[in-house]
């Protein structure tokens, strides 16, 4: 079914309009990744807007990656598609309706201490039980020698004073762009089992960020997420977007979904100036 006339003008008219908007806001100076291919300021349709990865001239800068079908994930080929169209206006339905298909440690992500640790599964330790005080509140950005995984050496040269409950690490992940490029790269920087127990036995940082897939260097994939999960209080946040940001102190907040029963969950994360 077609339009009718007037029904198309006023369409039309729509569309010029928030094309428009669109034009304005991105001349506004506003940041948009030159990395997406889409960054929203090629389409003007209706409903045509900008991706952002900054909100309020800076104040808010988003650290979550958008799900792009080209995000990493295991494998050659990336993500893929998460968001399927089940029902479509242009098959007749009075409604357009997508529906969500990923797993739970794509992308930005965090995991709960069942994903590793059996026991704690069993206890119910699900994404729904994390503390959302560790989740919120003031955070650290550092730079990690690019020359090195996370070890207890490297940990240890950071020098993180006591008292700081969230560390973002940005690493030589950044530099490289991982995030950015769809085949997953094995050869990516996080903890080794030594510096997972330092940042255990030597601080009191409970949310842990990084900017590749997972928290623990490939070599060390269990053993370190294990000595994170050992005691239940330390929450790794993965895939962090963490380009263009300087090191510093922010107020953090990360919000996963209330997914009772899974081990990891897709995350929100902003950072506030
Ligand atoms: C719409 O119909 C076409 C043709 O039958 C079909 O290929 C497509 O999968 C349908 N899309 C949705 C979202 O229903
Ligand atoms: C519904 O989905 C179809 C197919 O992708 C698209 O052409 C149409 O613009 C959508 N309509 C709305 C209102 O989003
Ligand atoms: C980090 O460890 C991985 C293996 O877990 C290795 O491939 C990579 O080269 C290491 N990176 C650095 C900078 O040492």
């Amino acid at each position: 079914m077609s339009p009718s006339p007037p029904m198309a003008m006023l369409l039309l008219a729509v569309t010029m309009l928030s094309c428009a908007l669109v034009t304005s806001v991105s001349g506004s100076g506003l940041a948009a990744h030159p990395a997406y291919s889409d960054d929203g300021t090629g389409t003007c349709g209706p409903v045509a807007g900008t991706r952002l990865e900054e909100y309020d001239g800076g104040r808010i800068v988003d650290i979550t990656h958008a799900y792009r079908p080209e995000l990493p994930a295991a494998g050659p080929d990336g993500l893929g598609r998460v968001v399927h169209l089940i029902m479509s206006m242009a098959n007749g339905t009075l409604f357009n309706l997508s529906e969500l298909r990923m797993v739970v440690h794509a992308g930005t992500h965090l995991d709960a201490p069942g994903h590793m640790v059996q026991e704690h599964f069993e206890a119910g330790l699900d994404v729904d039980k994390l503390d959302l005080a560790v989740l919120n509140g003031p955070a650290l950005l550092v730079d990690v020698p690019r020359n090195t995984n996370i070890t207890a050496q490297a940990m240890k040269s950071l020098n993180i004073p006591k008292g700081v409950r969230r560390v973002l690490f940005r690493t030589l992940n950044t530099d490289r762009k991982l995030m950015w490029k769809k085949a997953g790269d094995m050869s990516y920087v996080g903890f080794t089992e030594d510096g997972a127990q330092w940042l255990v036995d030597n601080t009191d940082i409970k949310l842990v960020g990084v900017d590749y897939l997972s928290v623990a260097a490939f070599d060390y994939l269990i053993s370190a997420h294990v000595v994170f999960f050992k005691k239940p209080d330390i929450i790794p946040v993965e895939g962090l977007k963490l380009d263009d940001v300087e090191a510093g102190v922010y107020m953090l907040h990360c919000l996963p979904l209330r997914l009772v029963g899974a081990e990891g969950s897709p995350v929100r994360c902003i950072l506030i100036k």
